[in-house]
């Protein structure tokens, strides 16, 4: 997608240097568009705990890097493979830990490890984590790509049924391209149906804690020309009662064989207003965030909990740059919940690369 004009992907192998990862540090955004350089695993370990880089999609492709740099690493370290699988094992295992509820980041690596353990040199199992990494990145780009055009379909829905009147999306988190590696999952629908000439504005959920709904959906919608207003995330449920929705459209870190849909905490709230307003509530997801060995989100999704800072902390822009202000009692304790489960019942359809379902086992399993 466009930044000042400019097309970019949100991680790629530095052109000169291919022992280098390049990505957008996305904690500094809106204010600052800054590319980092990952060198090391470890590098790529601290850039998903820290929320350099963020997002399902994304953090599953920066995980599969994770998995390249550690065998360029051990490379170095080792002159056999025993150890060499050791050491790659090893960091896979940190890798896996760093986020523990989207399902991306599991899928990524144990597939890099599956085909890595094939190769029976070091060179063979550099290059299979590495043509594997770029693989998953151009998949997650088609599938976005293929996302946006199943979700075109029920925009365009929309906007015949209303006559070709500006159509009222809201969406929660940023499921855009920045939490994917191009298009986004939610908002590939919103760009191509933009491109086509439909009439949209987007409500863009804060998304507190991190507010990555105001800091990043509406940055990127900014790049990209896309008519969008910023609400909190308590306003959501009384724009939906005075008519200001036509549809929500939110991303997925996890989906169950059942239907339950994980994602962003504050996700839950927006679909029971929905419901109660008669609204679509539509999941926009590929199948990598699918986790067709569970059935029920609520007993079987790990939800991460981050630091308490997240809470009490805000961090913006002031006249002395980038500030971290305390916006709570000191003393107060705080829980911070990262993502919440909606339940199936709640969710109108899922699109997904493939087509667009119900959020059912019979049709869930055949993605
Ligand atoms: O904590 P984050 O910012 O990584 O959470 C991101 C979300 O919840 C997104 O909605 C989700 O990853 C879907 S992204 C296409």
């Amino acid at each position: 997608m466009l930044v000042k004009n400019k097309k970019y992907i949100t991680i790629w192998i530095d052109k000169t240097n291919p022992k280098i990862v390049r990505t957008i540090d996305q904690t500094l955004l809106p204010h600052k568009f800054k590319i980092v350089s990952l060198k090391s695993c470890e590098d790529i370990i601290k850039a998903i705990k820290n929320m350099t880089v963020r997002g399902a999609p994304l953090i599953g492709v920066a995980a599969a890097y994770g998995i390249y740099l550690a065998a360029l690493e051990a490379k170095l370290k080792f002159k056999n493979t025993g150890p060499v699988d050791d050491y790659i094992l090893g960091k896979s295992k940190e890798i896996i830990k760093t986020r523990p509820t989207a399902v991306n980041i599991a899928f990524a690596v144990i597939n890099s490890l599956t085909q890595i353990s094939k190769e029976k040199t070091i060179a063979g199992k550099i290059s299979t984590a590495l043509n594997f990494a770029q693989k998953l990145s151009e998949e997650e780009i088609m599938r976005c790509k293929k996302i946006g055009e199943h979700g075109l379909k029920i925009l365009e829905k929309i906007s015949k049924s209303k006559k070709g009147k500006t159509i009222n999306i809201l969406t929660h988190c940023n499921a855009g391209w920045l939490a994917c590696i191009d298009y986004g999952t939610a908002t590939a629908p919103i760009y191509l149906a933009h491109k086509n000439g439909i009439k949209l504005h987007v409500w863009v959920e804060e998304t507190r804690p991190r507010n990555q709904g105001a800091n990043l959906t509406a940055w990127e919608f900014l790049q990209n020309k896309i008519p969008h207003t910023i609400i909190t995330d308590n306003a959501g449920g009384y724009v939906m009662q005075k008519g200001l929705v036509d549809i929500v459209l939110v991303g997925s870190d996890r989906t169950t064989l059942n239907g339950d849909v994980c994602n962003k905490i504050g996700t839950y709230k927006t679909a029971l207003a929905a419901k109660d307003n008669n609204i679509p509530f539509y999941v926009a997801l590929p199948s990598s965030s699918i986790d067709k060995k569970i059935k029920n989100g609520l007993k079987d999704i790990p939800i991460e909990e981050r630091n308490e800072d997240e809470v009490k902390y805000i961090t913006g822009k002031s006249k002395k740059g980038l500030t971290k202000i305390l916006i709570a009692p000191l003393k107060s304790p705080a829980k911070n919940y990262g993502f919440d489960i909606t339940p199936s019942r709640l969710v109108t359809g899922l699109i997904t690369e493939k087509g667009i379902i119900k959020p059912i086992k019979s049709e869930i399993s055949k993605i």
